[in-house]
């Protein structure tokens, strides 16, 4: 792995764990484009307390995680595996929705928030083939996917990433973090979530539990 501030920071995952190819290749950096890597591996900052497939297949197991943020995707070490996606633009948010949300959200790295949740996710060829009327219809007016989020604001902070248009593995790859008083909360809002219309059209599903500190 290419040494980084960032990596030596969060802690650079060391090989052991079983080798997982994942995503897309290391690119070149691109002014004001932030790629994620997400390194699963035997170290990390980020111990994996749980780890399922809730939807199709899962991950390799893993002990550890690290969530990567910087201008280039981190190079997959052996016995590690990797995923990736890109901060992007919102796809389905009104300004109002998004002014609501921004007006209660908290932002990553709490101290208090010693819990956090990645689950990497892909969406069918049918949400696919969809229009853009009918991808907001189906996660909006018919699943509340942000009515029912932003309930769960401020406790939950959250990160969405992108990975289809790179080609990645999962479509999606989204992070949450939370005070430990608050993983039941958690757990209500991944129940309501899919419960959802809008979950019939997830083909893949995979959850990790993590703690820190
Ligand atoms: C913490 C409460 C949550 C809030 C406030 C929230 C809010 C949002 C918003 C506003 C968007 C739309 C972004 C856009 O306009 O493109 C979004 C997208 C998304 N969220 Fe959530 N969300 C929450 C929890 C979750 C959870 C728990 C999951 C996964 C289990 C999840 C998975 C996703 C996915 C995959 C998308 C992208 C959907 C697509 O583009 O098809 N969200 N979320």
């Amino acid at each position: 792995m290419r040494m980084t501030r960032r990596t030596v920071l969060l802690g650079a995952a060391a090989s052991g764990a079983a080798c997982v190819t994942s995503g897309a290749a290391t690119q070149p950096t691109s002014a004001g484009f932030v790629r994620a890597t997400f390194v699963g591996g035997a170290a990390g900052a980020w111990r994996v307390v749980s780890q399922r497939a809730v939807i199709g297949e899962g991950l390799a197991a893993v002990p550890f995680l690290d969530r990567l943020e910087g201008p280039t995707f981190e190079a997959q070490a052996p016995g590690q595996w990797r995923l990736v996606g890109v901060r992007s633009n919102e796809r389905y948010s009104t300004r109002a929705e998004h002014d609501a949300l921004a007006s209660v959200q908290a932002g990553l790295g709490r101290s208090d928030a010693t819990r956090a949740c990645l689950i990497p996710m892909s969406k069918s060829a049918a949400w696919w083939a969809l229009s853009q009327d009918e991808r907001r219809e189906l996660f909006e007016t018919k699943s509340h996917h942000v009515g029912v989020g932003a309930r769960y604001l401020p406790a939950v902070a959250r990160r969405l990433y992108h990975g289809r248009d790179l080609g990645a593995e999962f479509d999606f790859l989204t992070w949450f973090e939370f005070a430990p008083q608050d993983e039941p909360r958690f757990d209500s809002l991944l129940d309501e979530l899919r419960a959802t219309e809008e979950w019939k059209f997830v083909s893949r599903e995979v959850e990790l539990r993590l703690s820190r500190g």
